[in-house]
């Protein structure tokens, strides 16, 4: 196991109605800006529960944050929070709204020219407005992680610091309760997927393995019942908890870790609109078959524990699993090609272009994607 340091300061307030003691865990004298999405707050009643519990707080609002947050609107944010001096922000929606909420704190204190430069060229945060989340779609984990995906043009880009972990999160599951069963398979996947990109590596941490097989087993367990039954309290809090510890930062701990699905899906969002869940189905079957055996043993362990897949040479067990896996996707109505979107080989090299401009040439753990590898895996997945 590699040396690390982990700490995980967000404070989680879990289960129906804490949403209703979310102003405790603000400084009294704060000036709190509320943020949120497209307006489904509005429609299930979430809005009004913050609102009610921020009664003793300075409150003023920032809406419309889009799915996949764009650089121009979260920039409209930045501004009316140097106009009225906010100094608090409470994101409440799903990843977009969160990882929107924390571009926003990194850049209202950017010193350099373009707060772009976070995303773009890696530039430090060195400080960021204090903020915390009230999560309505169990998915990326960013309610308690200090990740962010912001998408400018065509360039979508995370950023990774401490200082934008939010102080506290509110996973109230009923919150859940009104998402549209996109949404929920959507989160299923990214989640599922999350666990994938960090327990897909070198093997010699088997509490990490345990957890990461764990969390994996009752995304496959739960997500159809959440699906299936959508005010099933217990399905939905088993969900919800799920997606946060997917990616809040525990399972990746002291092993490599293999973002290489995640990036290559950005381009599909950045270029065609797909769904970010969406994308890593049809990324992560088509990269694991071609890259079996730089993973191959972790795939078996994968195959037996997973999909208790034990018949079979290793070559036959490798294919099971991962056809196990797309077939649970799959089953979340969730398309695996991009045959599925209407997509073909004409587009193929779009994508690895644009993975060339930006410098996405050795990719994953080993820096082993390399372009002719991401190439191979878009092929793979027509
Ligand atoms: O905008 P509103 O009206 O709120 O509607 C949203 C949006 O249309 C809706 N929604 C959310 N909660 C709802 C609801 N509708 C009904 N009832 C509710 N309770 O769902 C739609 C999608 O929301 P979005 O926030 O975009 O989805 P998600 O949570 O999947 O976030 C996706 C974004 O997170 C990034 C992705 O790249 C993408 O930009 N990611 C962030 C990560 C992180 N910070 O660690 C890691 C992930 O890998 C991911 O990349
Ligand atoms: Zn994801």
């Amino acid at each position: 196991m590699n040396n690390f340091v982990f700490q995980s300061p967000t404070l989680i307030r879990f289960g129906e109605g804490e949403i209703a003691n979310l102003a405790q865990h603000i400084p009294p004298q704060a000036k709190v800006l509320l943020t949120y999405g497209g307006g489904s707050i509005f429609q299930n009643g979430v809005y009004d529960q913050v609102k009610a519990a921020l009664v003793g707080h300075q409150v003023g609002e920032f809406g419309d944050i889009e799915p996949n947050p764009r650089y121009p609107t979260l920039m409209k944010a930045v501004e009316l929070i140097r106009n009225e001096g906010y100094d608090y922000l409470l994101a409440v929606g799903g990843g977009s709204v969160l990882d929107g909420t924390k571009f926003i704190a990194a850049a209202v204190c950017f010193e350099g020219t373009d707060p772009w430069q976070i995303l773009s060229q890696d530039a430090p945060v060195k400080a960021a407005l204090p903020l915390a989340s009230v999560l309505t779609l169990p998915a990326t984990g960013s309610e308690t992680n200090g990740a962010a995906v912001v998408t400018r043009g065509e360039d979508k880009l995370s950023f990774y610091s401490d200082l934008v972990k939010p102080q506290f999160a509110v996973l109230d599951p009923t919150t859940t309760y009104s998402l549209p069963p996109r949404q929920v398979a959507n989160g299923i996947v990214d989640a599922f997927v999350h666990v994938m990109e960090q327990y897909l590596t070198t093997g010699g941490a088997p509490v990490q393995d345990r957890f990461a097989e764990g969390v994996m087993l009752t995304l496959i367990e739960e997500g159809p019942k959440a699906l299936a039954q959508p005010t099933s309290y217990e399905a939905r809090a088993n969900l919800m908890w799920a997606a946060t510890m997917a990616l809040n930062g525990i399972l990746g701990v002291g092993v490599p870790q293999d973002w290489s699905t995640h990036a290559l899906g950005h381009e599909l969002t950045a270029r065609f609109g797909l769904d970010h869940g969406r994308t890593l189905a049809v990324v992560l079957p088509a990269l694991l078959r071609v890259r079996k055996d730089a993973k191959g043993a972790k795939l078996l362990q994968f195959a037996e524990r997973v999909f208790a897949i034990t018949e079979g040479d290793n070559e036959a067990r490798i294919e099971a699993g991962i056809a196990a896996m797309e077939a649970f996707f799959r089953s979340l109505e969730m398309g695996t090609r991009l045959r599925d979107y209407d997509l073909d080989e004409t587009v193929v090299d779009g994508l690895v272009g644009a993975l060339e401009r930006k410098g996405m040439t050795a990719l994953g753990e080993d820096g082993g994607v390399s372009l002719e590898v991401s190439r191979a895996v878009f092929n793979a997945a027509l």
